[in-house]
């Protein structure tokens, strides 16, 4: 019966309809969406802390409230993302005790301190721009709960984008110093953005299996250039100068040509040794042991509601 269902997985792919939670599919498919919509959904999460750590110190209340809805939106996502996870029988809790052990990942991009208040900018600008671009493909993903999950994110994202960049362009209209922290936020965040896109293809053992399931749509690389195409242009109109002395269009190709990000920067911050990776993690996991009392009462509460005649 293995062999008529594969056929028939195979068939949906093939004919680019979306596989939905009930129906059958092959182990390695199953292990590679929750993997990787795990480490999405980490991401979101871990991903409030950079910019939330900027919440009290907003110049503006009207800053305060972008910032504020920001980060709950990031949160929103997370919790989109998991609940995508749970349509595969992955258990919530079970990957919440996976990311504060240490044993899934999350984007390396959030392991990189915010320094200045340009950095929501930034953030903002390259890093939701760089997010944007990995997840408008995904929207066309084969897995039926992820792809629509991420309609819906990436319309936030977005927005997100675009109030990054006019942070930063009200900054260039500003002073001197305005101007310079600007620059300098942007020459810290350029190549952590590039590695967000993950390793170049030659040493990325999932993209190959993972497009001919049609859950990535494109390779790392592909999505890193088009990343870096689309955002020189928006650099131009900024202002601002892109770190990078390779960085030139290449009229041949189409396309501009890039320098290599450090990939053993990279790598030193998937094994934890980011700037903030243990900062991160403590946090979390400080947010949940604060919040068991919550769900010892939810739980409680569940239990006399179900008693209930
Ligand atoms: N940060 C942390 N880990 C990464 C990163 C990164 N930037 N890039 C790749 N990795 C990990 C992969 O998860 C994989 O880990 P594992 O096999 O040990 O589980 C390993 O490095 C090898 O990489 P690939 O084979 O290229 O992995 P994959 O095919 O999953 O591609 C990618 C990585 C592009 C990130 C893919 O998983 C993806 O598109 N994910 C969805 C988007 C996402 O997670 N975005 C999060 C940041 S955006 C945001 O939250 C604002």
């Amino acid at each position: 019966e293995t062999g008529t269902l594969q056929a028939l997985f195979d068939e949906t792919i093939a004919a680019e309809q979306r596989i939905e939670p009930r129906d059958w599919m092959p182990d390695g498919y199953r292990k590679t969406l929750v993997r990787q919509i795990a480490q999405h959904a980490h991401s979101e999460i871990i991903g409030m802390q950079p910019e939330g750590d900027w919440l009290t110190r907003a110049p503006s209340l009207r800053r305060k409230a972008i910032l504020l809805a920001k980060v709950q939106d990031e949160a929103g996502h997370g919790l989109y993302l998991y609940s995508a996870a749970e349509t595969l029988g992955a258990d919530r809790a079970d990957l919440t005790a996976k990311l504060i052990d240490g044993t899934q990942k999350y984007s390396s991009i959030f392991n990189y301190p915010t320094r200045t208040y340009a950095d929501v900018g930034t953030i903002g600008w390259l890093v939701d721009g760089a997010a944007i671009c990995n997840q408008v493909p995904l929207c066309r993903s084969s897995f039926g709960p992820y792809a629509r999950a991420m309609i819906r994110v990436c319309k936030e994202e977005s927005f997100h984008q675009r109030q990054g960049y006019e942070l930063l362009a009200t900054m260039m209209r500003g002073t001197d110093e305005q101007r310079a922290m600007v620059q300098e936020s942007v020459d810290r965040w350029w190549w952590p953005a590039l590695m967000m896109f993950g390793p170049p293809d030659d040493e990325s053992p999932n993209t190959e299996q993972s497009m001919r399931w049609g859950i990535k749509r494109n390779t790392n690389d592909e999505l890193r250039q088009r990343f870096v195409d689309m955002t020189v242009p928006q650099a131009e109109a900024l202002g601002v100068t892109l770190p990078d002395p390779a960085l030139r269009w290449n009229d041949r190709r189409g396309a501009h040509d890039f320098g290599e990000p450090d990939w053993s920067e990279f790598k030193a911050v998937l094994r934890g040794d980011g700037p903030c990776n243990a900062e991160r993690v403590a946090n979390r996991r400080a947010a949940h042991e604060d919040g068991a009392w919550v769900r010892a009462a939810a739980t409680a509460f569940a239990a006399r509601e179900q008693a209930a005649p």
